[in-house]
């Protein structure tokens, strides 16, 4: 038993059938123990604790958001009053102060209230209103919640893969407000960002297949993913009024020359124009 259960988790264990938010379909035992416990609060994250034997008990969980709570990527859930605070975990390393401890940091992604007869998260939106103290208990977020959390309101959305780490929860992208705003899509190298934005944009011409979409590719790396569907004008097929460059652009593109020549044919080139 680490330090850390020592100095709260037992009784938090105890505490945890008062105030748990397990459903009748849940895994209730993982679900409604904690995982950790906040360390300290930011205004946009938090770095928490981690008790390693209970994300190993927690491993070994049906629920695949549960059996990987607390890992990089996994989300958690921090109570506030009669809110679920829901956090992304972003790092983890080892608490060397602490035996089997871990300390995480984690992103704070939104907040939901609890029904009181069911312990569903409902209401669940952006952005944090009221911020957790330190040594407030950290639980793992169940699928349960996370269908709630991530449940069309019934705008126009596409489909683009599973939450993770479920597999059978829709994530989905609110078309409307997705393109009526800026977006990136980030990630390290060979995360897999330029297969996404193909997906999206399949997703959004199969969605409104009247639209017309203009896809500026400048390294030509798009063409295979939209032979079939778009038209792809490079180099050897893009025909456009001479017009529409001006005489730098003109320059650029005729005039070869790179020695003292090159005023000289410049000049010639002003005169043809
Ligand atoms: N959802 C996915 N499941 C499995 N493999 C994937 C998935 N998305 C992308 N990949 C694979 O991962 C590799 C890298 O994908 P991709 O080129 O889209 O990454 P990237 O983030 O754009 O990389 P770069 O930073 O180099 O541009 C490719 O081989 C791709 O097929
Ligand atoms: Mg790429």
């Amino acid at each position: 038993m680490t330090d850390m259960r020592a100095t709260g988790f037992e009784r938090a264990r105890e505490l945890a059938a008062d105030e748990g938010p397990g459903t009748e379909t849940q895994p209730v035992e993982n679900s409604r123990e904690p995982i950790g416990m906040v360390l300290e609060i930011g205004g946009s994250g938090s770095q928490i604790a981690l008790d390693l034997q209970r994300l190993n008990e927690c491993g070994l969980d049906t629920d695949p958001s549960v059996a990987l709570a607390g890992r990089v990527g996994s989300q958690v859930k921090i109570r506030v009053g009669n809110c679920w605070l829901l956090a992304s975990v972003r790092q983890q390393k080892q608490d060397n102060a602490t035996p089997g401890g871990i300390l995480a940091t984690v992103d704070f992604l939104g907040e939901g209230q609890q029904e009181r007869l069911t312990g569903r998260i409902h209401n669940f939106r952006r952005g944090v209103t009221g911020y957790p103290i330190p040594g407030a208990y950290i639980y793992p977020a169940t699928s349960a919640d996370l269908r709630q959390i991530y449940a069309s309101d019934g705008r126009s959305s596409i489909e683009i893969g599973n939450v993770y780490p479920t597999n059978d929860i829709r994530a989905g992208l609110y078309v409307d407000a997705l393109l009526g705003k800026h977006f990136a899509l980030l990630g390290s190298t060979g995360t897999g960002k330029s297969t996404s934005a193909s997906l999206i944009l399949h997703r959004i011409c199969d969605h409104a297949p009247e639209a017309h979409i203009v896809m500026i590719d400048p390294h030509g790396e798009y063409g295979p993913a939209f032979r079939h569907s778009g038209m792809v004008f490079d180099v050897r097929n893009l025909q456009m009024p001479y017009w529409l460059m001006n005489f730098e652009a003109h320059c650029e593109v005729f005039v070869t020359n790179r020695g003292p020549d090159r005023q000289e044919d410049v000049e010639v080139l002003s005169k043809c124009l």
